[in-house]
This record gives structure tokens, sequence and C-alpha cells, in this order.
């Protein structure tokens, strides 16, 4: 596993030109049949184009309509078998390679969504109500883990501030909190009391509104794996991995700071913020270097991942020691 040669796979290529000729068509279709304005209608300000099979196009093995972002990263992709067999999904196993063993019971289908607390629009929401396919992009982000391992993954997603403002939060939403699905029965590992279930975590406001910020319903054009949190995560790539929660079920705006998982098992350890900082080690091990999966060599691991010109300013003026 570590000593595979990185993909030679050029970021270029992921994303074939037939795909944006098929959004192209997409975008016709939608403004020709009027169906978005249907729906706008009908749902203000929340839904900007559902089309009738856009459930299809969602669950469908390859995702139709894939937007590039400026904010890819050009760094050579992790291989997606790598990127999809070494997990960290505590729900199906603590081993990297239980996630993809035991993850072929969850269905992710049907799938919604409970928006609660501090927004104008609270409700329990179809995955299509909060996802058109048309407004997918690709974002190639690095993933550093705490463990001090990364990967280089392109995620398939929204930006995740477009989609909390279709909730309208109130002037107190000061968190947004998420919460992962319960489901012993399709996920083994929740009956063993490793961590608290159900998996929780949280951002302040003024990062989940960061451009940066994403949910995720695939990687590689392709619908996420179970393994790696289908049909929906978080993707937060200034932060330790395990802020992006995976297989969402609630989002809450709150007043105050919520609780998280791995602050809740070991807080000494793992802070609310868990940015990425080589200048604070976790207690245990130093968090200084990095091994890319794949790479034999350890890397410097970089402030905030490589991505403190996008988001050191929210952090201005904090001791980032204090608030690990
Ligand atoms: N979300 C849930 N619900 N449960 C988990 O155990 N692990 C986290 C995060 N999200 C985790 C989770 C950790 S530690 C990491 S590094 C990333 O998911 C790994 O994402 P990946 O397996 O897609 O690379």
């Amino acid at each position: 596993m570590l000593t595979r040669k990185p993909s030679a796979i050029k970021p270029s290529e992921i994303t074939p030109e037939s795909i944006y000729r098929q959004r192209r068509k997409f975008m016709q279709d939608v403004v020709s049949t009027g169906v978005a304005g249907a729906l706008v209608a009908s749902f203000p300000g929340l839904i900007l184009a559902k089309d009738k099979d856009s459930t299809a196009k969602l669950a469908g093995e390859n995702l139709s309509a894939i937007g590039k972002s400026p904010y890819s990263t050009g760094e050579p992709l992790t291989p997606f078998d790598d990127v999809t067999t070494y997990n960290n999904f505590y729900e199906f196993g603590t081993d990297k390679g239980d996630p993809v063993r035991y993850s072929g019971q969850f269905k992710p289908r049907p799938w919604s969504i409970a928006i609660e607390g501090e927004c104008a629009r609270p409700g329990v929401y179809d995955l299509e109500d909060f996802i058109a396919p048309h407004q997918l992009e690709d974002r190639i982000y690095r993933l550093r883990c705490v463990e001090a391992w990364s990967m280089v993954i392109p995620w398939v997603g929204i930006p995740l501030g477009d989609m909390l403002k279709r909730f309208e939060p109130t002037s107190r939403a000061r968190y947004v909190a998420f919460t992962t699905v319960y489901r012993p029965d399709e996920m083994p590992g929740q009956k063993r009391s490793v961590l608290q279930w159900p998996y929780v975590e949280g951002l302040r406001m003024d990062e989940a509104m960061n451009p940066l910020s994403i949910l995720s319903v695939g990687l590689y054009g392709k619908v996420l794996p179970n393994q790696n949190g289908a049909p929906i995560r978080l993707i937060v790539p200034w932060k330790y991995g395990y802020k992006s929660i995976k297989s969402i079920v609630k989002i809450v705006f709150t007043e105050k700071e919520p609780p998280t998982t791995w602050n809740i098992s070991a807080p000494g350890e793992y802070g609310f913020y868990s940015n990425v900082n080589p200048e604070v080690n976790h207690p245990r091990w130093s968090q200084r270097k990095e091994r890319r999966i794949g790479d034999f060599f350890k890397r410097e691991t970089l402030m905030f991942n490589g991505y403190a010109d996008q988001v050191a300013s929210l952090y201005a003026g904090m001791d980032l020691h204090k608030h690990f």
C-alpha cells in the first residue's frame, strides 16, 4: 500500500469532454422544459434545478454533469484503488481495510437529510433536493489525516455555503452541526463502543461558508462508494480528515459550539478546530511531516494543509496552540 507509485493520471483526464457536452445538453434541457422555473416556484430559493430524473443521475454510477473548479490542486492523484480501499470509517470497523470489506450491506438510497435549528426553512429534504447534477464540480483536494498520511482526491460535490444559504440561517446561527446516520444493522462497527455513536462534527459558520468547504457526493467522476461516505459527506480540506464527516443525515444551525466525536473521545488530543498545523503536535506524535499514500519519503506538512491563502484570515488573532 505505502510503496505504490503515485498515479500518472492527469487531472485533465478526469472530466472528459463528453461530460461537458452532456452538461451543456442538460442545462439546455432544463431551460427548454422550464423544469427549473417550476421547481423554484414550489420551493422558493431552495432548489435551483431538479430535473425529472435527477435521482437516477445522482444514483447512477457515473455522475453526469461536472464542472471544473479553480480551487483544485494540480498535484498527482492518489490512485482510485487506494482512495477506496484505505479508509477511516469506524462505523464499519477500525482497520483501514474494514470499510470496503464490511460496507456492502449499507443502503445509501433513498436518503434524506433533516435541517434543524436556527434557520427559516427547517425540514426533512430528499438528497435530490440538495443537489442537482448540473451543480456538481470537480474539486481535487489534498486530504491530510491526523495520523500523518495524506492523499490527493478528485471529489465531486457542491459548495457547502451555497447549500446552507438556501435554508436561510438566522443571525443567531454561529455554528453548523453534522450527524452521521445510525444503523447498527448495516454498520457493524456501531455495535461496538469504540466511539460514541452517531458520529458528530461541527464547523463555525464562517468556516462552513468558506468556498473551500464542500459537500461531496462522488469521487473520480463516480458516485461515492459506501466506504467513502455515501451518499453525501463533508470535505473541509484545511482540517484533519476526521472533520470531514461521512453519510450525513442531519444538519443543525446552532448558537453554541457543537460537540464533536473525536473531542468527546479524547479532548486533550482532538480539539474543535482541528486545523492542519505542523507547529502543533498531537500529544503522541509529530505533525511536521506526512506520508502521501504511494510515496516512499515523507514530505513536510503545510500550514492549513497548503490552503493558508484562502483560510488563514478566519483565525486572525487566535492562539492556535490553545484552539487546536
Ligand atoms: N466520518 C464518520 N462518520 N466516521 C468516521 O470514522 N473518519 C474520518 C472522516 N469521516 C470518519 C468519518 C477520518 S479519521 C478520515 S481521515 C476521513 O473520514 C477519511 O475519509 P476517506 O476514507 O474517504 O479517505
